[in-house]
């Protein structure tokens, strides 16, 4: 069971396009399964090059704390805007209080252009343009899962 859900979850991330709705198909699945596929969709190592863009920004990792954006352990599979003592546009607020979910689905629609998940966000960042960048870096977050 939970290997079909892996296996439909990374197909997905591999067929990113960026033309995501945000009705994610994995809707449902706990933190850890979409952790699992965030991991199974893409390649964390070559993510952590990606995240160069990322670091004028956010940090990860032990002792991380919040910059310009906020600080992404344990992103992957939360609900949105939920790190603590961060203040976000109201966008993203809004998101948080829909109760939705960085699903692998989320992400990707989220990296791809930010400004069409959440208009008005305050991440002014125009996006990554490859699908692969972003199932990529997804992975690389994902390993920051349990920090
Ligand atoms: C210019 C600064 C900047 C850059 C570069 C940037 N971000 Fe952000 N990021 C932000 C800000 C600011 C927010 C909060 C957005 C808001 O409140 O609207 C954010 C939010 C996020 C969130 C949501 C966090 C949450 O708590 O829900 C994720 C995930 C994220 N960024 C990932 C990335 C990744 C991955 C990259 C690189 C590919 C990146 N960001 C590049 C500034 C940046």
């Amino acid at each position: 069971m939970k290997l079909t859900t892996l296996a439909m979850a990374g197909a997905l991330a591999l067929a990113s396009t960026g033309t995501f709705t945000v009705t994610a198909s994995a809707e449902g699945m706990d933190q850890a399964s979409i952790v699992e596929a965030a991991l199974a969709g893409g390649d964390a190592a070559a993510g952590e090059k990606v995240f160069k863009k990322c670091k004028a920004c956010h940090m990860i990792g032990e002792g991380a704390k919040n910059r310009t954006g906020p600080a992404l352990n344990n992103i992957v599979g939360s609900v949105i805007a939920s790190v603590e003592k961060f203040k976000y546009s109201k966008g993203m607020v809004a998101r948080h209080e829909a109760g939705d979910v960085w699903t692998v689905e989320n992400l990707d629609a989220w990296l791809t252009k930010p400004k069409n998940f959440v208009a008005k966000t305050k991440m002014s960042f125009a996006g990554l343009r490859k699908a692969e960048d972003r199932a990529n870096v997804i992975a690389y977050l994902a390993t920051f899962a349990d920090k």
